[in-house]
């Protein structure tokens, strides 16, 4: 969220400094061409850095030439700048090089390269003597570094980084050249195997993607710290900052990065003098785009893996892992030991299954013949719907909050949650999130009621109930269905006798008053509130007993009433697509069910004004920051829904732009998030985030496309990878984090619940088990285990929901009670049978709803079983026995 990150801006611009504003780049001096059969790029001719990287023939600049004069400054890296930190051999001390910090002319060095250059003036004096070569690698670029260690001694070189520049900055650009212009790129940390991958942000045509030059492992990526200047903005919410491929790390591991678990297992390298070193990175084009990159990197001979459901993975279930390199694989080792184990079945496909005790980070280190060297990471949770057990214990009872004094009106409620602290977030600066509303604030109550919506309880909902009625409907919301940014507020004179904390800054335009917080004009705000209602009345009409304060129809109209008010013209942003509004959907197809046809209307028109808008926009994904992943989800719902297939398709491919698939858990799926951590996070900087709500959300517009489009396999990778990261974000106590601090001095989840909230609604409403006929690896269960007979196909559902989506017959089939425990398809026939069962620790169902949709239109499949009668659109299948079998043709 937030309304100002301008503010933000204003309080770092004092380190501008403007002796530093010097061209150092040599600019006036022009540019060489490179030009290879893939590629026409341009390096500065002065200090030979990459200044334009266009793919061959293209206009497409994967690089910021645009800005290139404000990035010309000390300190500012480019592609081709090198970074180091080297000792003699029995000293202990790092010294550190980096060409980018006091720039001088390189020396242009003739060795049949593209270009070569000697660094030694632009580096401190040292024993490392540096040639840079930009080559020709078979038509791609290749960019190659020669070491030689010219001095007496020994060398440790314990710190190498390659600098990566890319056009990821969106300063002072209009939404519609952002899309025109820019790129994201996202790291594979997987050592030979790594690579950095770079797509348009518009997610349509070609992307790029720099994998290893000989021995050049990915062994970790460090964010490099760069002087903030008001032009450009590096470090902000229009400028997240760039990276570094770091082949040696071991100097920052013992420094900077003591006491985390990197990625990988530090190391340093040593050169006996006369001695030298090559290192380089190949930039190589996926023309066919995003999804042509895996393709692309097999094509030039790299190892490609390939995992099912992907690399977030629970215990007790077997997952598969295909392994599509060149050459044969020696050996396979585990970090921690015994965690997964790994079973060879031919061609390269492995089954991955997690021990018993395992949880969290596993690594996966595979050795081929070649010398080649791949780590793939993994991320083992708890079985998933006991996760979810587990979330919706801790959220009803570490996070409830009972203080009735509390003079904000706050309890009883589901508060934020210092999980390091072990305590509720009464205070905060930033007023929302200690005040039940934003997603940072809402974040907590809206998980513990979107879990009513999945797996029910009893004793959960009672409390939810109270909640509802003591500080939902009373404080939050006023009695029009307006909802307020915050209950919390700071302002000592409204609250007399309360203490705010002292050590907390009060000053910041975050620590709204009394006013500010009270005014009811954030339409995100709504869907927080709506998508909770839904929850509770999704509950009670599948369990009528477990609620008790009011009818399910009272819920269901709490949540259509508090969506209409949001749409009223006193409310801001209500004409962009909302983070989770995605339930509105699922409002609107409950009204229906439940024949409330003019709410259904209602509801309906006012979606299509919003529809109609973005349909003549070039640009639709607005919000209230300069650049976002939030407005996607409901721009697609909406294009969708109403018929919009042009917008439909800018969307996903939006969306795929900024959601990569490696393998890697915290970036497999994972969209781009970068800043939120500043309004809801414990730790709170500008830095990419790891599993935020965007993973959950923009998942839900890849398996939505996907299920219309089932022989789209991408869409399915992708998304399930988001849809699996609000699992990794909750621990083994319950409770979940709002997202994992990436920066290698971090490593770790945030302490803070804050913003998780909408992440989860993105699993309640997406996970499924999804059978897809792959186009790379063949038939597969994502989120269950398939067994095939020959005639027919059988799966056992192992997902969080329980609820499943067969792809080769294009149908989703959903229950209101209980859950889908197997299935069996024929193929033949396309003859389903569904398994009908109960959780242990959910209340028993006297029957479930069974909703069976065409998602590609291609048949419609109906209940066969004798005697099951229709009700609200779908078949009511009385659960009379543990376990109930339906058929369907
Ligand atoms: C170098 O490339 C740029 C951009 O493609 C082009 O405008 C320029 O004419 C080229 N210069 C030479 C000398 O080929
Ligand atoms: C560094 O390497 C370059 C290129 O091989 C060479 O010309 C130069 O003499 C070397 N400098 C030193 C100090 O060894
Ligand atoms: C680059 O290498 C390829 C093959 O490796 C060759 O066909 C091509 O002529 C080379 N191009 C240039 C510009 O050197
Ligand atoms: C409840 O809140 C009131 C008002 O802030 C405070 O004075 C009191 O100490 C709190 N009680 C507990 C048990 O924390
Ligand atoms: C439903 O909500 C409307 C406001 O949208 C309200 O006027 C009406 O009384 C509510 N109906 C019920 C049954 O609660
Ligand atoms: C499936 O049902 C829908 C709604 O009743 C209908 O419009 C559609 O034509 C049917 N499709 C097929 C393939 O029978």
């Amino acid at each position: 969220m937030s309304q100002i990150f301008c503010s933000f801006l204003v309080v770092v611009s004092v380190l501008t400094s403007a002796v530093l504003c010097r061209d150092t780049l040599g600019l006036p001096d022009g540019y060489i061409n490179l030009t290879t059969a893939n590629f026409d790029a341009e390096i500065v001719r002065n200090a030979q850095v990459l200044a334009s990287l266009k793919p061959a023939g293209g206009t497409f600049d994967f690089l910021p030439f645009d800005y290139l004069s404000l990035r010309a400054k000390n300190g500012q890296y480019h592609g081709g700048d090198i970074t180091f930190r080297y000792r003699t051999s029995g000293s202990t001390t790092w010294i550190t090089g980096d060409s980018s910090r006091s720039r001088k002319k390189v020396t242009a060095l003739s060795t049949g390269a593209l270009a070569a250059s000697g660094l030694t003036p632009t580096l401190p004096t040292g024993p490392l003597n540096i040639t840079r070569e930009w080559i020709n690698v078979s038509g791609d670029l290749g960019l190659q570094f020669t070491i030689v260690n010219s001095g007496y001694s020994a060398i440790e070189i314990g710190s190498l980084g390659f600098p990566a520049e890319f056009n990821s900055i969106f300063t002072n650009r209009q939404a519609i050249d952002i899309s025109r212009l820019c790129s994201l790129s996202d790291p594979y940390i997987g050592m030979h195997a790594g690579q950095i991958r770079v797509a348009p942000t518009s997610g349509d045509g070609p992307a790029l993607v720099v994998t290893p030059l000989g021995d050049t492992p990915m062994e970790a990526y460090r964010n490099l710290e760069e002087t903030y200047y008001d032009d450009t903005a590096y470090g902000s919410q229009v400028f997240e900052g760039f990276y570094e491929w770091q082949v040696l790390s071991k100097a920052w591991a013992e420094n900077e990065w003591a006491g985390k678990e990197p990625w990988n297992e530090p190391s340093s390298r040593t050169l006996q003098p006369g001695g030298s070193l090559k290192f380089g990175l190949r930039f190589s084009v996926a023309k066919g785009g995003v999804r042509d990159l895996d393709s692309t990197v097999r094509g030039i001979g790299m190892p490609v893996a390939h995992g099912v459901p992907g690399y977030i993975i629970p215990r007790g279930t077997a997952a598969d892992l295909f392994l599509q390199g060149w050459s044969a694989v020696n050996s396979i080792t585990v970090k921690p030991t015994g965690a997964l184990a790994s079973d060879s079945t031919g061609n390269g496909h492995y089954t991955v299954t997690p021990s018993r005790s395992a949880w969290g980070r596993v690594r996966l280190t595979v050795a081929y013949a070649d010398g080649k060297v791949q780590t793939i990471h993994y991320y083992v949770t708890k079985p998933g719907t006991e996760a979810i057990a587990n979330l919706g214990q801790s959220l009803t009872t570490d996070q409830w909050f009972t203080n009735t004094s509390d003079p904000f009106g706050r309890a009883p409620s589901v508060m934020t949650y210092d999980y390091e602290a072990r305590s509720i977030l009464q205070q905060d600066s930033r007023a929302w999130v200690a005040g039940l509303s934003d997603e940072a604030g809402a974040g907590s109550f809206l998980a513990a009621c979107m879990k009513q919506a999945a797996h029910p309880n009893a004793g959960q909902i009672m409390k939810l109930e109270s909640f509802i009625d003591g500080v939902l409907w009373k404080t939050i919301q006023t009695f029009d269905f307006a909802v307020r940014k915050s209950t919390f507020f700071y302002e000592p004179d409204a609250v007399p006798g309360y203490t705010y904390d002292s050590s907390m800054d009060w000053s910041s335009w975050t620590s709204w008053n009394k006013a500010s917080a009270y005014t009811p004009d954030r339409a995100y705000d709504y869907v927080h509130v709506a998508a909770a209602y839904w929850g509770l009345y999704r509950a009670g009409r599948a369990y009528p007993s477990l609620i008790k304060s009011h009818t399910w129809d009272w819920y269901l109209n709490q949540s259509y009433s508090t969506i209409i008010r949001a749409m009223q013209d006193d409310i801001a942003y209500n004409q962009d697509g909302l983070m989770g509004e995605t339930v509105f959907g699922e409002i609107l197809t409950d009204l229906t069910r439940e024949g409330l046809s003019s709410q259904a209307q209602a509801l309906t028109a006012a979606m299509k004004s919003r529809a109609d808008q973005w349909n003549t926009e070039a640009v639709p994904f607005g919000s209230e920051m300069a650049w976002d992943s939030t407005g996607q989800e409901g721009v697609y719902y909406w294009s969708k829904y109403f018929g919009y297939t042009s917008t439909v398709t800018k969307t996903v491919n939006s969306v795929l732009g900024y959601m990569p698939t490696v393998p890697h858990w915290g970036w497999n799926g994972n969209a781009r998030r970068y800043w939120d951590n500043i309004y809801g996070g414990k730790l709170r900087r500008i830095e990419r985030q790891i599993h935020h709500y965007g993973s959950g959300l923009n998942a839900l517009v890849l398996l939505s496309a996907f299920r219309s489009n089932p022989s789209d396999s991408y869409l399915l990778r992708v998304g399930y990878g988001g849809t699996s990261g609000p699992v990794s974000s909750i621990n083994q106590d319950g409770f979940a984090a709002a997202s994992f601090h990436s920066w290698p001095d971090t490593l770790k989840w945030d302490g803070f619940s804050g913003d998780y909230g909408p992440n989860f609604v993105g699993l309640v409403l997406g996970t499924r088990t999804y059978v897809v006929q792959d186009s790379d690896v063949g038939l597969v269960a994502y989120g269950g285990v398939l067994t095939s007979s020959g005639t027919s196909v059988s799966v056992q559902t192992a997902d969080p929901v329980r609820r499943i989506f067969i792809g080769p017959l294009g149908v989703l089939i959903t229950v209101d009670a209980g859950i889908i425990n197997n299935f069996r398809y024929v193929p033949g026939t396309c003859a389903i049978s569904i398994t009908l069962s109960q959780l242990s620790d959910v209340p028993v169902a006297a029957n479930a709803v069974l909703w069976v949709e065409s998602t590609t239109g291609t048949r419609n499949h109906s209940v066969a079983t004798a005697g099951i009668t229709t009700t609200r659109l779908g078949w009511q299948i009385p659960l009379s026995s543990a376990s109930v079998t339906v058929q369907l043709t």
